[in-house]
Parts: C-alpha cells; sequence; structure tokens
C-alpha cells in the first residue's frame, strides 16, 4: 500500500507532498471517535500509538484459528501458532536490519528490555567503582535499573548534559569516560522533548574507549527509519504499543556475542535446555532469555503492525510527520504566552509545550473538552523537567494518521483555555 497521491494540497486530507492521510486514518477505526461532542484529535501518541484494523484482524484470526502454547507441541494448532510466532523475529529482522535472528529476543516492552540489559549484563559485568554514562534526556526506565544496579554494586552514574534547545552535549558525552566506564544507555529520541540524538556519532565514541551501548528506541522506531547494523548499537530497545501494535511486547536487539555472554534475567520453562536439581543448562540466545509462556498473540500483533507500517513505508511516515511537526511548532510558536520546550535542529513528533498562568494539567483537562488528547505531567523525564526549571509540560505527539486540521484544532484549543483562565 502507499499513501502517495499526486494531489498536492493542504485541504486536511492531502499534506503539501500528497500523502493521503484520510486513507490511512479509515485503516483506525478508533479515530473516528467523538469525545465530548468533538471529533477525537488523538495527539498522545508518544504514549502509544493506535492499532490499524489490519492489527485487530490479525489477534482475531489468531483468538479464532491459530491459539496455542508454543513450542514443543505436536499437535496442528501448536505447530501454527509456533510457526506464527517465530516468523516475527525474521520480520523484526527486516525492519532493524538485523541478520541473525538470534539477536532479537522477544520481552514486555522497552522498560522489560532495558531491565535484561542491566540483570543480563550489568550485574555480570559492573561492579565496585565502575561507571555508567546515560543522558540527562532518558526516559526513568533507563534511569531507574541503572540506579538500582549502582546502589547494588557500589558503581557510579554519570549524566550527559544538554544545552537549552534540549541538545544533548557531545563534547561533554566525551569527557565523561574513564576507565572504569562499563556501559552507556542514550535514548534515541527524547520523549519529553522530541530530540533526535546524534546516536551514531555518540556510539562510535564508546566503541573508540571500548565500551558499548544500549539505545532505548521506544520514541524513535516509530517515527525514523532504523538501522542498528548503521549504528553499530550493541542493544537496542522498543515496544510494541507506540509502533501501532499491543501492549505487553517489546523487542531487545542485542548483539549475539553480548547476549552469548549475558546471564539470564527469568529462570523457568522454555530457557532451559536440561534441569535437574544438580545442574541446569540455559537454552541457546534468545531463548535463554525467554522464560515461561510469552506474549504468544501480542507477537503476533506486533509483526501485523510491523508489515502495516512497511507497507507504508517510515520513511513516507518521517516526511508527513516532520510536516505536522514543522506546522505546530511554526502555530504554536505564534501563540503569545505559550512556550516551546525543546527546540532542537532534529526532532521528531514531539511538541512540548508550557503556557503562562496556565498549569499543564489544566491545559490539558480543557483540551479534552475539546476532543483533543494530549499529555500533561513530566512524563517519566523528571531530570529533563529540572534541566528546563518547569515542573511538567504540555506534550503534543503526532503520528503518521494525524491531519494538519488537528494541528489547527489543538492550536484553537490552546488559545480558548488562555481565555478561560484571561491570560
Ligand atoms: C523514550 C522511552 N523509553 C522508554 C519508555 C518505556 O516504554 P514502556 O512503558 O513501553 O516499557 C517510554 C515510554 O513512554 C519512552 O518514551
Amino acid at each position: 500500500m502507499s499513501a502517495r497521491t499526486t494531489a498536492v494540497h493542504r485541504d486536511g486530507r492531502h499534506d503539501a507532498r500528497g500523502f493521503d492521510v484520510e486513507r490511512i486514518r479509515a485503516d483506525f477505526p478508533i479515530l473516528q471517535l467523538q469525545v465530548n461532542a468533538n471529533p477525537l484529535a488523538y495527539l498522545d501518541n508518544a504514549a502509544s500509538a493506535q492499532m490499524p484494523q489490519a492489527v485487530i484482524d490479525r489477534f482475531v484470526r489468531y483468538r479464532t484459528r491459530e491459539h496455542a502454547n508454543i513450542h514443543r507441541g505436536v499437535h496442528y494448532l501448536s505447530e501454527v501458532a509456533t510457526r506464527e510466532y517465530e516468523a516475527v523475529r525474521a520480520k523484526v529482522c527486516a525492519f532493524l536490519n538485523v541478520h541473525d535472528e538470534r539477536e532479537i529476543v522477544y520481552t514486555s516492552g522497552t522498560t522489560d528490555s532495558i531491565n535484561l540489559v542491566m540483570h543480563g549484563y550489568g550485574r555480570k559485568f559492573i561492579g565496585r567503582g565502575d561507571e555508567i554514562i546515560l543522558s540527562v534526556l532518558e526516559h526513568h526506565s533507563n534511569i531507574v535499573p541503572w540506579q538500582m544496579l549502582a546502589e547494588e554494586k557500589g558503581a557510579h552514574i554519570r549524566v550527559i548534559p544538554c544545552n537549552d534547545a534540549g541538545e544533548l552535549l557531545v563534547d561533554a558525552y566525551e569527557q565523561l569516560f574513564t576507565p572504569r566506564t562499563k556501559i552507556v544507555g542514550l535514548t534515541h529520541v527524547s520523549n519529553a522533548l522530541g530530540t533526535i540524538n546524534p546516536v551514531k556519532e555518540m556510539i562510535a565514541i564508546a566503541h573508540r574507549q571500548g565500551v558499548p551501548v544500549l539505545v532505548d528506541g521506544a520514541q524513535a522506531v516509530p517515527h525514523l527509519p532504523v538501522d542498528v547494523k548503521d549504528l553499530d548499537c550493541d542493544f537496542y530497545a522498543f515496544s510494541g504499543h507506540k509502533l501501532c501494535g499491543p501492549t505487553g511486547v517489546g523487542i531487545l536487539y542485542g548483539k549475539a556475542r553480548h547476549l552469548e555472554a549475558m546471564q539470564p534475567f527469568k529462570g523457568g520453562g522454555d530457557m532451559i535446555l536440561s534441569v535437574s536439581f544438580e545442574k541446569t543448562t540455559y537454552n541457546d540466545i534468545p531463548y535463554k532469555f525467554e522464560a515461561g509462556t510469552p506474549p504468544i498473540e501480542q507477537v503476533i500483533g506486533l509483526g501485523a503492525a510491523i508489515d502495516y507500517l512497511s507497507a507504508i513505508g517510515i520513511g513516507e511516515i518521517q516526511a508527513h510527520e516532520d510536516e505536522l511537526l514543522r506546522y505546530a511548532t511554526d502555530r504554536l510558536g505564534a501563540l503569545n504566552g505559550v512556550r516551546i520546550v525543546g527546540t532542537a535542529a532534529h526532532k521528531a513528533s514531539v511538541l512540548s509545550f508550557v503556557v503562562d498562568g496556565v498549569h499543564p494539567h489544566d491545559i490539558g483537562t480543557l483540551l479534552n473538552e475539546d476532543g483533543v488528547a494530549i499529555r500533561t505531567g513530566h512524563h517519566c523525564a523528571q531530570p529533563v523537567m529540572q534541566r528546563f526549571g518547569v515542573p511538567a509540560t504540555a506534550r503534543a505527539s503526532f503520528a503518521f494518521y494525524n491531519t494538519l486540521r488537528e494541528v489547527d484544532v489543538l492550536t484553537e484549543a490552546i488559545v480558548r483555555a488562555q481565555k478561560v483562565f484571561a491570560v
């Protein structure tokens, strides 16, 4: 499927490049909802994206025709479920440009993937006095596990600062390395500001020091083409539900040599080759990290979401979202009393802002009356809020099914909120 047409106009149906957004929207039943007697303008995609009918249909097919537990079953349904579940590894490989399916571990989400690296790699290879480098832009899920490890082991966390635009200071980053640096954790795209970090360059810097890098890709994979071989990252984590797939599933990509060297995080069925009370032999990668009955239908749903997005093309998605972001930045930037937080030169799909004299929470509540769904708060990135001296922001975050018209609705709703508060 291609959403491109030859039409080039801003009629709410096509963007300036002719991306047929109405055709895309027809794939998403939930976007037809009315909220408070207004059409839903769903601008909370960084928290979770919506599911197209193709993913919903895939669930129905699985539940009505394919469900059984996977691996080792000799009956028809177990074989079908196993085949469909395992086939998703190849889809994820193609999506991330990975050539070895053993490097794809199914998890329950980005948080779970990062915790797996912390337990599997960190607890084995990081000790007293060692150092972990994280950026100030990290989501709590790429901070708290490392703090837990640092506390347990007596290790230290070093933080990469950012400038007032929300761009990481690469020179300062380079200065943070010492012979004790054991791992770097970096978000590819900041969920609070939308900054696209120069992860390829930053990974190369770490590798020159012999240090592996974990990239949190939760906010990148839905918006940018990601090639982990080109990035040369050691680990890459993302969640299904931000990618138009289901909750409860995520991916950890890890270089085979790291995954081989890591200890398992969870013990149980399926992650073993043999068990006796004297000795357990673990399964090969990636199964060593997939204990217990996995989220079978969620994995299969994630595969359907990847198929759907790949058919549109992540490049097409990125170009449409870039136009939405540019337009929204212009419109909100022109409003008196509205300040955009995060003005990096390279951004993806996120517009954080504060309105003078109105708490972000009140902005969110008033926008909801107009059917506009945004998120307000610290976005699980309190260090970012501290860096910018705000307790919270309002955050509009775009997906490829959003329209320029919805940006207008957002802008008008903010102006109405300002009037309510007589700002
Ligand atoms: C950058 C980033 N990392 C990690 C996460 C955590 O993802 P999950 O809750 O799906 O594990 C999020 C969720 O918002 C995020 O935006």
